[in-house]
């Protein structure tokens, strides 16, 4: 083992941070690239779901809130675009591959949000499952990511709530309210499960990127964090989680479940979703139009270049 290979498995024994100028095992760097620019992605194109419900807002305060959010997912996408580029990928290569569909992003976000309900499912559980996720996620091994986590779990507490805060007034308003609440409930229960990746024993990068430390805990194991921690939630909201299965094992101390569908978790993955063409189409149609936005910044950037120089 040379002495690269050393200082780099010195820092990870160590629970240091490794930073973008450390050496590093190629393949550590892909898989970051990989987690990372996926990660950046689906903070962008989770933008477009809760965007739809911008202009239906059932009031001011609720339209302000939303915007604030959704402006919040778009620095997140910056942070862990940049991010990305410290290991050696440019934004347009990340682009490309997300136009290509070499890249993912989320499967959450290719179901469609059909109701004002939806945007306190999404908040409540999709922001309350990637809080789960990225607060392990702080305590990774790569510098920029852990400390890009911990500023953005702070904005991801307020999403959260945000869309709790809908689904208490929901499920307590009147009877039709309360109906639409349950049907958002039923409709982003699995999907947000799902954002937690398949079982461990199926998780292909699973072994590796807990040997460096870039995944801290397991797939399996935040999932059930989560679900621990959402049914109390859904119990004083008055709703039904929709799993027959689910009852709280005295012995474990955690909540039994029904297993998933894991076909349906594939099939959008794989392309097949509700939403996935169009989430694409409309990252694809924004680039495009918004082509004069970048060539202007790229222009002033160079005519106050030569004005320094
Ligand atoms: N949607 C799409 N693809 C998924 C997925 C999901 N929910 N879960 C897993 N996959 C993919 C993986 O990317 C991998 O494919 P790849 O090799 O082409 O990248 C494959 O399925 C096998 O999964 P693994 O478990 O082996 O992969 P990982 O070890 O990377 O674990 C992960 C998957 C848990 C999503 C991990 O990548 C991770 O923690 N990523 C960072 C967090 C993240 O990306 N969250 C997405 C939501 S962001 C968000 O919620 C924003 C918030 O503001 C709303």
């Amino acid at each position: 083992m040379d002495k690269f290979e050393k200082a780099f498995n010195d820092i990870i024994e160590k629970d240091l941070k490794v930073e973008p100028r450390d050496w590093m095992p190629e393949k550590y760097r892909k898989t970051l690239i990989r987690q990372v620019s996926q990660h950046a992605h689906s903070e962008i194109i989770g933008m477009q779901p809760e965007g739809n419900w911008l202009l239906r807002a059932p009031s001011l305060r609720s339209k302000q809130v939303l915007l604030a959010k959704i402006q919040d997912e778009a620095g997140h996408g910056l942070y862990l675009y940049s991010v990305a580029e410290t290991l050696g990928i440019t934004r347009q290569e990340m682009n490309a591959q997300l136009h290509s569909g070499e890249a993912k992003y989320s499967s959450i976000f290719n179901y469609p949000t059909l109701t004002w309900a939806d945007m306190g499912a999404v908040g409540w559980l999709v922001d309350g499952a990637a809080i789960v996720n990225q607060v392990s996620l702080q305590r990774t091994s790569y510098g920029p990511y852990s400390r890009g986590m911990v500023r953005i779990c702070k904005e991801e507490s307020f999403h959260q709530r945000q869309g709790y805060e809908i689904m208490v007034q929901m499920a307590f308003g009147t009877p039709e309210q309360k109906e639409m609440a349950q049907d958002a409930l039923n409709r982003f229960w699995e999907p947000a499960l799902m954002m937690f990746g398949p079982h461990d024993a199926d998780s292909v990068h699973k072994g590796q990127s807990m040997a460096w430390k870039i995944k801290r805990e397991s797939n399996d194991h935040l999932r059930q964090r989560f679900i621990d921690r959402t049914v109390p939630q859904a119990e004083f909201l008055g709703l039904t989680i929709p799993d027959e299965n689910l009852k709280f094992n005295e012995e474990t101390g955690h909540y039994d479940h029904s297993p998933f569908n894991w076909d349906e978790f594939w099939n959008v993955v794989n392309g097949n979703g509700p939403c996935n063409e169009q989430r694409l189409d409309h990252h694809k149609k924004a680039h495009h139009d918004n082509a004069w936005v970048r060539e202007a910044a790229a222009a002033y950037a160079a005519k106050t270049e030569t004005i320094v120089a």
